[in-house]
């Protein structure tokens, strides 16, 4: 069979390895991985100049915004970040306007997306209180639901256990995971109301209301709901270690669990807010210096299932007013995760195959995205490149995402991705855009758990 396409010249990070090896594509898939001599002849050859090709990263966490807040991002401009960012796949959350919460308001955002897209997108939806409705957005196309117990989104009551139950149990049955954002919004509160009538107004008012034991009790209480259930709980962005341990305790004992941790809780912690102030505020918030090396620690001893940006673009002048309690929580994540991911491996504190394993197999595997996250015959071609020697510098007034500011702003990074395949086709050139049309696909959910 002649390829369409034969990527030569290339290590190629397969089956837990690096290869001296090539890759040959036909009609988006890829149908060999083998050393060159035994690829079949194509009508194009690209030859990757010895540098490493890696499965297509898969970002789970995203906001890709568009609709009635596209002037924040849109479905173009996010994906096309995502490409630069050597991303390939991304699942686009709920909290939208109008919010993703049935199979109605999905199509809606579906239709928009398959017009544009340049990166393969999944979507979350948010919790309906019915149960056909549930049915219904998960046979739409919901790759996966979520729960916000910082504030209602969706309609489902989260104040109410047996509410949680029994969505969590409709997901079960649908066989689709269930990502938490896990705060405790009662915790945040009362010390919110103690901050503000105080008169405090920056951001470390804001870290006091959001504390690591907001989110244990929230992550505690999700544990104690699934308990007897089957149901795949996936936790967002978590930021402490008390969370962690509940998590690992509650895997040991049987719990369908996996958590995702984000790049700047890895690698920021809250003395950045003296220079960057509320360009860095995120929610959780980024925490102290002993936080970040204890969640260092639990990515090392494999505690940690996903490394996934929390990409959550918002405009300059929603960053920038005086109240910490008016500021859009958020940052841009998309063009960053891989070089400061590369950087440091380049550094030593983990491998190459802790990153594919956190990026691409995880999110594949707890995704279900059959057909994604490894370099293998048959699967889907979508391939990051990267040059782990190149040097650079991050550079936010360059994204291509609309929120051009980034705590990690004019960080020097060691290994950067250098050309991004979606389906088969080159989308990504050497920091540059190249797609015209549309080389994204919506991701499907697999019909088995
Ligand atoms: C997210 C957003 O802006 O949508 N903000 C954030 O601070 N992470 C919401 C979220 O992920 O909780
Ligand atoms: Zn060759
Ligand atoms: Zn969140
Ligand atoms: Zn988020």
């Amino acid at each position: 069979m002649r390829a369409d396409t034969v990527l030569h010249n290339a290590k190629v990070y397969t089956k837990g390895e690096v290869l001296d090896a090539g890759i040959a594509i036909k009609n988006g898939r890829i149908i060999e991985v083998a050393k060159e001599a035994h690829l079949p002849v194509a009508e194009d050859y690209i030859d990757l100049n010895g540098c490493l090709a890696l499965p297509g990263l898969i970002d789970v966490h995203v906001h890709l915004r568009d609709q009635l807040q596209a002037y924040k991002e849109d479905f173009r401009t996010g994906t096309a970040a995502a490409v630069v960012g050597g991303i390939t796949s991304v699942l686009d959350m709920p909290n939208n306007q109008p919010i993703t919460m049935d199979s109605s308001s999905l199509r809606e955002r579906i239709l928009l997306a398959q017009q544009v897209v340049v990166a393969n997108v999944g979507f979350y939806s948010a919790f309906s209180q019915k149960t056909d409705e549930i049915e219904e957005v998960a046979r739409e196309g919901a790759i996966a639901f979520k729960v916000y117990l910082t504030s209602q989104v969706g309609d489902l009551d989260i104040d109410d256990d047996e509410a949680l139950l029994h969505a969590f149990n409709a997901a079960s049955r649908l066989g689709v995971p269930v990502a938490v954002h896990a705060e405790d919004r009662k915790i945040i509160k009362s010390i919110a109301d103690h901050e503000q009538t105080l008169g405090h107004e920056t951001s470390d008012a804001y870290q006091k209301a959001h504390t690591p034991e907001a989110e244990t009790k929230a992550v505690a209480r999700i544990l104690r709901i699934t308990r007897n259930s089957s149901a795949h709980i996936h936790f967002c962005h978590i930021s402490s270690s008390q969370a962690l341990t509940l998590i690992q305790k509650a895997a040991k004992s049987g719990s369908r669990v996996s958590c995702e941790v984000t790049p700047h809780h890895l690698l920021l912690t809250s003395q950045g807010f003296k220079q960057q102030g509320n360009l860095l505020l995120t929610d959780p918030p980024v925490r102290s210096r002993k936080t970040m090396i204890e969640l260092w620690e639990a990515v090392k001893a494999r505690q940690i299932d996903i490394i996934a940006s929390d990409h959550a673009p918002h405009s300059i002048d929603e960053k920038m007013v005086d109240s910490v309690w008016n500021v859009k929580p958020g940052i841009p994540g998309l063009e960053t995760l891989l070089p400061l991911l590369l950087t440091k491996v380049n550094e030593g504190w983990f491998s190459v195959n802790d990153v594919v394993r956190l990026t691409a197999e995880n999110p594949a595997k707890i995704f279900h995205l059959n057909q994604n996250g490894f370099l293998r015959k048959d699967y889907d071609a979508n391939i990051t490149v990267v040059d782990m020697r190149r040097k650079s510098k991050i550079d936010a007034s360059h994204f291509y995402s609309k929120a051009k500011y980034s705590p990690f702003d004019k960080w020097d990074v060691k290994g950067v991705p250098i050309k991004t395949f979606v389906n088969g086709k080159l989308v990504m050139d050497e920091g540059e855009v190249i797609a015209k049309g549309v080389a994204g696909k919506i991701l499907s959910p697999a019909n088995s758990n």
